[in-house]
Formats: structure tokens, sequence, C-alpha cells
């Protein structure tokens, strides 16, 4: 049935679409480049209120002719039910988050085994969905050397370099530029707030983990922002809406931006948190405002170390721990350099990359 606007249609099966013209025009299979996939038509070419001329439905196909002259477009039938607008893509790699706490505990962060995530796909692809629910897990039955950690990371995509490198050495060193090459501890906080966009997943190989002291925790973000959202909803609207200035500089760099420690996805659900209370840098907020912030910034801080929270386990060599690092806070207890080594090779993969590799996996799997 033709409307002003729209076409309905009625699939033999019951289901129903209003069909906007303009999108049918849009959409024209015609429209896009034959190699790449990618639109090539222009929408300012033609009216917003454009009307086909003619539509014709046969068994298997809508059939469009537009008044431009321009082939009649065809659509199957199939794949308009499929693409119709109002239905949100199918995507693998929208998966539904496991929101944890302390009751998870360390011995219940999924496990996978190194060798298993480089030789198949399935695995990996299984590997990474865990991961993705979860905002962590462990891969275990790594080589002892450096590139066994990057190794299983390049599985999954490009690493995101940063001005510590494409991957970085946590140990304590005398000349530290980050309190992570220090013995000390290090509260529960997210990687590089300081970036315009801070690295997506973290990739923490333990090569040596034999100094007392230097266990890991860890908490879900996500979880603590809803403990927050329902306990105090004035705190959360403030972390919620007031930017903190991150920082991090030292002899080449400089780098600086703005974020409110808890980001909201457009449902209003907790999409992302960034806290690292030593990369604030000094709080420019006017007066007033500054009081309620300090008020909700030191609720959530003592929030993330809740033992409600939080679990706590202690890597040994061979082990590496996977972290999204825009949802989990990590933590490490200090450790005594003069007991034993502690050396853990880092390296970051953003969500993007994550997600791509996830979809190709599914693709060719199914
Ligand atoms: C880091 C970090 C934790 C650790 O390098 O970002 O938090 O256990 N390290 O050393
Ligand atoms: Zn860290």
């Amino acid at each position: 049935m033709a409307g002003a606007e729209s076409l309905e249609i009625r699939w033999s099966d019951g289901t129903e679409g209003e069909i906007p013209y303009i999108w049918l025009r849009d959409t024209d299979p015609s429209g896009f480049h034959p190699h790449t996939g990618e639109r090539t038509f222009d929408l300012t070419k033609v009216p917003l209120d454009i009307v086909p001329h003619d539509t014709e439905v046969t068994s298997d196909a809508l059939l469009v002719t537009w008044n431009d002259g321009e082939t009649p477009s065809r659509f199957g039938l199939d794949w308009i039910k499929a693409h119709r607008p109002g239905r949100p893509r199918h995507d693998p790699a929208d998966l539904f988050p496991v929101a944890w706490r302390a009751d998870l505990s360390g011995a219940g962060v999924p496990r996978h085994d190194a060798r298993g995530l480089l030789a198949s796909d399935a695995a990996l692809a299984d590997w990474q969905r865990d991961t993705k629910r979860y905002g962590i897990s462990i891969v275990t039955g790594l080589a002892d050397s450096t590139e066994a950690g990057t190794q299983v990371a390049r599985r999954v995509g490009r690493l995101r370099e940063t001005n510590f490198g494409l991957t970085f050495e946590v140990v304590s060193t005398p000349d530290p530029n980050n309190l992570a090459y220090t013995s000390d501890a290090l509260p529960l906080h997210t990687d590089l707030t300081n970036q315009e966009l801070p690295p997506g997943y973290q990739f923490l190989h333990c090569l040596a983990n034999e100094a007392e002291g230097g266990g890991s925790t860890f908490c879900d973000g996500v979880a603590v922002a809803e403990y927050l959202r329902a306990r105090d909803n004035e705190a959360f609207d403030v972390l919620s809406t007031v930017t903190v200035p991150f920082r991090f500089q030292d002899g080449g760099t400089d780098i600086r931006a703005r974020k409110t420690v808890i980001t909201l996805d457009t449902r209003g659900g907790v999409s992302e948190i960034c806290f690292n209370a030593h990369l604030a840098d000094i709080l420019d907020l006017e007066p007033t405002r500054l009081k309620s912030f300090y008020r909700a910034y030191r609720l959530f801080m003592e929030m993330t170390r809740d033992p409600a929270y939080g679990i706590a386990l202690k890597l040994s060599g061979g082990e590496m721990v996977i972290i999204d690092n825009r949802r989990l806070l990590h933590g490490r207890e200090a450790f005594d350099p003069s007991t034993g080594f502690r050396h853990l090779h880092g390296c970051y993969v953003d969500r993007g990359e994550w997600d791509s590799r996830l979809r190709v996996l599914e693709n060719s799997l199914n």
C-alpha cells in the first residue's frame, strides 16, 4: 500500500513494515559501489519528499520506478524485511555485559589457554566473547617471552600505540615517568584517561611476579556506577556531567583531555568509566561546583575499594590478564623489589579492533 511518504509492506508471515520512500531511494542497491560496497548515491540530488512513479511487488522482490529516468530499484523482499527501518542491524559484537561484584572472585574470572586461541578461530571467538561480557579474562600457558602476549593481542587486531610505546614494560625502575614503573601500590584506576580516546583493551602479560606483594585488584566500574546511581543519584549526576581535567606530562609529551568519570549512552546506561586519581590534573572547577564534585568523586573512589565489589588475585609467570580499560578499574599492591623480580609486559588493542575481529570470526564460523 502506498502512502504520501512511505510504502506499507505486509509480508506473507504477517510482518508489517513502513518503508519511507526517501529510504528506498537512499538504499537502492545501485547507489553502492560494486566493489567496495560503500554508498556512492548523493542524497542532495533528490528531494526529501521524493515519491516513486510506480511500485510493484512480485513474489520475491519490490520494484520501484522513480521519476528521474534511472533504472528501477530492485529490493529482495526478504532483504527489506531484515533491513527495514526501525530494526537495529544485527551485530555479533553487541554482547550484553555481565555486571559483576566480589562474588565473581579471582577464581571466577574466565580463563582460556593461549595455545587454543592461537590455533583455533572458534576458541579465539569464545575467549573474545567472554572477555567482552565480563570485561576481564586471563590467558594461561604463555611462553616466557615478551612476544608471547603481544602475539595473542595481534590475533585480535592492531596494537594501539601510546606515548609509552607500542608495548611497554611494567617493571620498577629508578627513573620512572609513570607510577606503574615504581614498586608503589596503584589504587584502582583506568589507564590513560588523559588521552582523547583512552585505549580499549589492556593486555598485561606477567613474565615474573616473585616479589612479596604485587597482587592485582579489579572492579567492574559499570557495577560500581550503578551502585552509586542507586545510593546517591546526585553524586551520580555530578560524575556523569562534570568533566575532570586529566594530564600526563614528561620531557617529550603534554597530553591532556577532559572527561566525565561516568559516560552514559543514549538510553542512560553506563557505557564507560574514566577514573584515574594520579592522572587528574589540578582541579579547576568553580568553588561551589568543586565541593559537590569532591563529595561525589570521593564517594565513588571509596566505593571502588568496597570489598563487596572488588576481586583480588596474584598473576603468575605465563598468565596474562586482559581488561576492558574503559569499563574495569585495575590496581596493584605495593611490592618489595628486594624480595624478587616482577615484570609485566603490556599493550593495548582498541575496542573497535576487538569488535571487528569478533564480527569477522562470527561470519566465517557460521
Ligand atoms: C599499568 C598498571 C598494574 C600492575 O601498568 O597500567 O596498572 O600490576 N599496572 O603493575
Ligand atoms: Zn594501569
